[in-house]
């Protein structure tokens, strides 16, 4: 699991003033929207007494410890300590970590780690032909959780040799063949095209797609610092579907998925039930291969496992996490495990600016080689 990544942790709308709690990274957050609607995400434990911030409430924009009373505004900073006499300071100690958070595509997304505003990348932009064409695109969206490794979740979904074995429905049993393919690795995307084929015909796309089983153009990137597959089809001439996946680490060995399939036919309400329907079919089938995979985590080295070039774009992609590691971004999660005793949490970009006067140490993190 990485620091310094831009991670989805919730859909816009779920985000009230309300506090909600979020798991990723092995770490719990607390989302909330502050008296001017704008979204914040905090670490969720309270560094008086180990309370669960989430379980409070926001009061005048801030976030309300369930315990004890003290307040935390969306800085992170504490605002009122209720017990304290007049004249007593809030300790400097008094304050949580805060991340990041930007509103995009109907998503929450923060920045999970301490990289100052000028490192932190932008958010990849998924739907450049929505905004030339708003109106013409429906998007459905809807969520699912893979029982392994991120990293694991993330290859299988630019695999290319493995759709017409675990997929009923795409993909052509009479040529599994992957032509060899090049992928173009910059800017913050891993980027490779070749031919696919859509869904089979079924309900209501029989009759919108001709000639569904044909070879289609499909175009895959993967978005780095923000851990996404962008999958686009073109069924033919103005008729594509783009599906978005995120992954966001829940822990070592879960994933959750947040999805959207955005189309520009069948745009009616009415047919996002049966798109979606075909989306969880195929999370589905990849579930149970996902879920037995040896080891959990990739191997260390690609010669751990016999790698063919069909498996060029998930290459590309272990390649460049293994070169994030080498950084030393990579959360020791082994050590995460074994030290309970105190509450750690993932350093945010004030604890880089002002290393001092925090009450819980950040994560442990594996050596930088
Ligand atoms: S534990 Fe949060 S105010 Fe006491
Ligand atoms: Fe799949």
């Amino acid at each position: 699991m990485l620091l310094n990544q831009w991670y989805v942790l919730a859909n816009c709308d779920e985000v009230t003033s309300a506090p909600k709690r979020v798991h990723a990274l092995g770490q719990d957050f607390v989302l909330f929207r502050d008296a001017e609607g704008a979204a914040h995400c905090l670490s969720d434990t309270c560094v008086h007494k180990g309370a669960s911030l989430s379980c409070g409430k926001v009061v005048d924009g801030s976030v309300e410890c369930p315990y004890h009373g003290w307040r935390f505004d969306g800085s992170g900073a504490c605002v009122k300590i209720p017990s304290l006499i007049e004249g007593k300071k809030i300790p400097k100690r008094a304050r949580v970590d805060s991340y990041p958070v930007q509103e995009q595509w109907g998503w929450i997304w923060a920045f999970l780690g301490d990289a100052a505003e000028a490192e932190r990348p932008p958010l990849p932009d998924f739907y450049p032909e929505y905004e030339e064409q708003s109106g013409e695109w429906r998007f459905a969206r809807g969520r699912a959780q893979f029982d392994c490794n991120w990293v694991r979740a993330l290859e299988n979904g630019v695999d290319r040799a493995h759709a017409v074995f675990v997929h009923t429905d795409f993909g052509n049993p009479d040529s599994p063949e992957v032509e060899d393919y090049e992928v173009d690795d910059s800017n913050n995307r891993i980027y490779g095209a070749g031919s696919g084929k859509p869904l089979n015909k079924r309900g209501a796309w029989r009759d919108a797609i001709p000639d569904a089983r044909e070879e289609r153009e499909v175009e895959v990137q993967i978005f780095v610092p923000a851990p996404c597959i962008r999958i686009q089809m073109h069924m033919q001439k103005n008729m594509s579907q783009i599906i978005v996946t995120a992954y966001t680490p829940i822990e070592e060995g879960k994933t959750q998925l947040n999805f959207i399939q955005a189309r520009n036919f069948l745009t009616d309400e009415k047919f996002d039930e049966d798109s979606l329907k075909r989306v969880y079919f195929v999370i589905e089938e990849d579930a149970i291969i996902l879920k037995h995979l040896k080891p959990a985590r990739v191997p260390p080295s690609l010669a751990d496992e016999l790698l063919l070039s069909s498996d060029h774009h998930g290459t590309v992609f272990r390649q460049k996490i293994k070169e994030l590691e080498a950084k030393g971004l990579a959360i020791d999660a082994d050590q995460q495990s074994r030290d309970t005793e105190c509450v750690r949490v993932i350093p945010s970009p004030l604890r880089k600016e002002d290393p001092s006067n925090w009450v819980f140490k950040s994560v442990p993190m594996r050596e930088a080689r």
